[in-house]
């Protein structure tokens, strides 16, 4: 098995990363931007770098795009279909092996609706996506607020504390675990699985990365297995025994959609909250803002979300022979990287992009949900856990400070940090958490 993974490996990420490593060594910024330090720490400095020398780049396996109305329209564009986990430019005997392998159910391994084309897409999505409408959605509200306050409530007065590890992570890690019907105990485990499960993300993963994620999605696998049989045995109410009850799916797609609940889930969330912190902390005029007029809290969130998206980027691959204008024709089996933090940066739709305004007025049409067909499901949950989480932080703790740096994840598709230590300081006297600022209506709800 070690071998045959080995071979998958080599395909997916060994030559991608031998590659892309030599570019890298040239000083390529789009090398240095998907497999460089600086890519992980300050990616848009290099996305303009990119950008300034023309609308679509052709690299040495496909193309990639950072303007904003490129990146939607390709993002909507039936011309382009998900990508294929190994590219097309892979020698055809290593990737014709390769695809053979069957890997552990994983995010991104079919048929896990991130990695599937209509019709099948539709079919996964379709039941998955009716238990997050806004409105059932905005249903979980008081669910969030409680965890957020426990949280806060379990974090030392006058202490330290790391702002990743015991509050964004945990916020949304509880929440999608009852609504996936895992125990509280089980939380610990998903964190550690989903920690080293989501460099799959990234291409040119090394062979040590890929060897730890195929265990814990081998390991996932065997738990997901006998979870989804005890709900058959014994329905509840959560929404992921409603999908095993309704026989929609089957085993192998209930396990990649448990899948990509979790990893999609968790840790985009909390790259949302977590990205917040040091940047609110950072412009303390903005941060004042929000303190003095707390309904600007969700205009807040969307400028986080367009200013450091959790998700920089994902990728489609070409169908058909597309004809972009300008003399640029892409050809079909060629994948094209989508640049979400890119098009969030284009100073074309957002004036003054590299600015943080917590009142920027067209905030919200950033593109870190993505759009089109595979556009996230889980955004109304997302906003809703940031829209309590981030208040509630700094009203609990109103002289909150960073204590020393936080440290960014290696990874350069999911951005976020890893580390956040800080001084909480003096808790402010109210136990309450303060409501959502409009009740439990979530913009775009
Ligand atoms: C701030 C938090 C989040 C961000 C930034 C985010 C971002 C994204 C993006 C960019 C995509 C589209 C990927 C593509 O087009 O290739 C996506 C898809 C998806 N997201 Fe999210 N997401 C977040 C939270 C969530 C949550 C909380 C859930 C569910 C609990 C979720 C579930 C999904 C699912 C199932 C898809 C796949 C949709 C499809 O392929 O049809 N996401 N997300």
């Amino acid at each position: 098995m070690k071998a045959r993974y080995a071979v998958r490996w080599a395909a997916e990420h060994g030559l991608p990363r031998l590659g892309l490593r030599a570019l890298h060594r040239s000083g390529d910024p789009f090398a240095r931007l998907l497999c460089g330090e600086e890519g992980r720490t300050d990616p848009y400095s290099l996305i303009e770098q990119v950008r300034a020398a023309g609308g679509v780049q052709t690299t040495r396996t496909g193309y990639a795009a950072y303007d904003y109305q490129l990146c939607r329209a390709i993002l909507r564009d039936r011309r382009f279909g998900v990508r294929t986990p190994i590219d097309p430019a892979v020698p055809a005997p290593l990737r014709r092996y390769a695809e053979r392998v069957v890997l552990p159910p994983n995010p991104i391994e079919a048929p896990s609706m991130f990695m599937m084309d209509p019709p099948e897409h539709s079919r996964l999505r379709k039941p998955v996506a009716s238990a997050f409408t806004p409105r059932a959605v905005a249903r979980l509200g008081d669910r969030v607020r409680e965890v957020t306050t426990e949280l806060l409530d379990a974090m030392p007065a006058h202490g330290s504390a790391d702002l990743i590890g015991d509050f964004a992570a945990q916020v949304p890690i509880a929440v999608i675990a009852e609504m996936l019907g895992f125990p509280a105990a089980d939380r610990e485990l998903f964190l550690r699985w989903g920690d080293v499960v989501t460099p799959l993300l990234d291409v040119g993963i090394s062979w040590r990365a890929h060897r730890r994620a195929m265990a814990a999605t081998a390991a996932m696998q065997g738990y997901l297995a006998a979870h989804i049989e005890k709900l058959r045995h014994e329905p509840r109410e959560d929404i992921f025994s409603v999908l095993v009850s309704s026989g929609e799916l089957n085993t192998t797609e209930l396990m990649a959609s448990a899948n990509v609940l979790m990893g999609a889930g968790f840790e985009t969330t909390m790259n949302l909250i977590g990205n917040a912190i040091p940047l609110l902390l950072a412009h303390p005029d903005q941060l004042d803002l929000v303190r003095a007029e707390p309904q600007r809290w969700p205009g807040a969130i969307e400028e986080v979300l367009r200013f450091d998206p959790p998700v920089q980027m994902t990728a489609r691959r070409v169908l058909e022979p597309v004809d972009l204008g300008a003399g640029v024709h892409l050809q079909p089996g060629k994948s094209i990287i989508v640049s979400l933090a890119g098009a969030n940066r284009d100073s074309a739709k957002f004036p003054d992009p590299h600015r943080f305004d917590v009142t920027r007025a067209n905030a919200k049409e950033h593109l870190s949900f993505g759009s089109g067909i595979h556009a996230c499901i889980g955004a109304s949950l997302a906003r809703l856990e940031a829209v309590h989480a981030l208040p509630a932080l700094f009203e609990r703790f109103p002289d909150l400070r960073l204590d020393g740096d936080p440290r960014r994840r290696g990874l350069s598709t999911l951005h976020g940090y890893e580390h956040m230590p800080a001084r909480l300081g003096r808790p402010a006297d109210a136990r309450a958490v303060p409501s959502a600022p409009s009740g439990d209506r979530m913009p775009g709800s």
